[in-house]
């Protein structure tokens, strides 16, 4: 569909592409600093002009896409797919790789992602949204997985009937798209000495006299390094790459373990930072407290230097309550007083509103919308209340495998495409 722009200099043309070219052409654009027309111009002009015989982009999965090209643009293109006997989508995702594989990615200075998944009330879903986070990014990119068009948005679940559909996609609704696992490497880390997510796994917690993080952060233990805390989950979903750091009691005196460090604030740093280069992201699930040890997590997800807004942040789990408003009010306080103390920049990654039950009336549903109307940290997705988390910690296993296609296996899935 073509329409000519207001200035009658570029005409608006709408097509489909698969989601995750969409996606790449946009982060690759905005690295680049190249404007999204301009590069979706400059790629079809090299399509057109190239005699390299292209592989086929695997345009399934299209979600609606929309440019402003240069008049005529549009018009040679379809010509040209008609030429080369290709269906104008698959010119279109063609002309986008090959500028894709053109213009590589910058050599910035990469930092590991850190989420800090925190909130000190205790069942908001912190260690939930961590492990699902942390999951979503691992699943192998050969599969195609589920995700809900929309995560904050509350959208129908009636799943599509009468299409043959198999395998992962049992299950799918109309408002779901379909993708490839994101296949990155995460450590994912277990900072709340109760264990609850190591033990949901399935791992074993870490003996009180055995090396652990919080030793390892009050520099009180010289044997081996945090490296040898690591195990790596068995599960074929996540292919080796869902690496976690249990947990161990002695973190239930921590604050106290690291009181004294000068720079108290940099322990978990000083420890997780020898990781970084194994890993895509780091995943802090965090204790239900507001102490010191808090203070090392915030620190951790700090900005630094070079590091591209949002990369890392805090990611806060709340609940469609009336106190978990208060208690975000001072866990907001916290970061406050941390960014100016230490002098540093902490972005919010955002809210997931957790546990939602619109049934549950009135007090809770106009709680949602309050959450709604904060700006900074706006909300990033609502989670149901759901059988298949409660299901999937009985049975020890990540959400992700436990049950890939319920409802808040897709939500997480799109929240970790909009943060990651
Ligand atoms: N969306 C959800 N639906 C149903 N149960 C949930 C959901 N999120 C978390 N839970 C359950 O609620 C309890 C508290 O969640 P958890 O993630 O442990 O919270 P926190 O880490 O903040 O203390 C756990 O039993 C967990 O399995
Ligand atoms: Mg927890």
């Amino acid at each position: 569909m073509v329409t000519p722009s207001p200035a009658g200099d570029r005409e608006k043309v709408v097509s489909k592409l698969p989601s995750w070219l969409r996606q790449d052409l946009k982060v690759r654009a905005a690295q680049l600093g190249v404007d999204i027309q301009d590069a979706a111009s400059q790629a079809i002009e090299m399509w057109r002009t190239t005699n390299e015989k292209l592989a086929p982009v695997d345009t399934s999965g299209g979600v609606a896409w929309s440019s402003w090209l240069p008049p005529g643009q549009w018009a040679q293109l379809k010509e040209t797919c008609a030429e080369r006997k290709v269906p104008l989508v698959q010119g279109l995702a063609q002309s986008l790789a090959l500028w894709l594989r053109e213009n590589a990615a910058p050599a910035a200075r990469r930092y590991a992602r850190r989420i800090v998944v925190c909130n000190q009330k205790g069942g908001v879903g912190k260690t939930a949204v961590a492990a699902g986070i942390a999951g979503a990014c691992a699943e192998d990119s050969e599969l195609k997985v589920l995700v809900a068009s929309e995560a904050v948005a509350l959208l129908s679940d009636a799943t599509i009937t009468g299409e043959e559909l198999s395998g992962d996609a049992v299950g799918r609704t109309h408002q779901d798209e379909v993708h490839p696992g994101l296949g990155l490497r995460v450590l994912l880390v277990d900072y709340d000495p109760q264990g609850h997510l190591t033990n949901q796994l399935g791992l074993p917690t870490i003996g009180i006299d055995e090396p652990s993080l919080a030793k390892y952060m009050a520099g009180t233990e010289k044997r081996g390094s945090v490296k040898d805390l690591v195990v790596t989950l068995d599960d074929d979903r996540f292919g080796g790459r869902l690496d976690v750091v249990p947990s161990c009691a002695d973190a239930f005196l921590l604050d106290i373990m690291i009181s004294t460090d000068r720079n108290r604030q940099a322990t978990l740093e000083r420890v997780l930072e020898p990781l970084e280069a194994d890993y895509d992201v780091i995943v802090i699930d965090c204790p239900p407290s507001l102490g010191v040890g808090m203070d090392a997590a915030i620190y951790y997800g700090r900005r630094r230097e070079d590091e591209e807004r949002g990369n890392s942040g805090v990611l806060i789990p709340v609940q469609a309550e009336d106190s978990s408003a208060d208690a975000f009010e001072l866990l907001l306080e916290q970061i406050e007083s941390g960014q100016a103390d230490w002098r540093i920049e902490v972005d919010y990654l955002g809210l997931v509103v957790n546990l939602y039950d619109a049934r549950d009336g009135y007090v809770i549903t106009s709680s949602l919308e309050a959450w709604k109307a904060f700006e900074e940290p706006r909300v990033i997705g609502v989670i149901g209340r759901l059988k298949d988390q409660r299901e999937a910690v009985r049975n020890k296993k990540a959400l992700m495998s436990y049950a890939p296609t319920c409802q808040q296996a897709k939500v997480i899935r799109r929240i970790v495409r909009e943060i990651v």
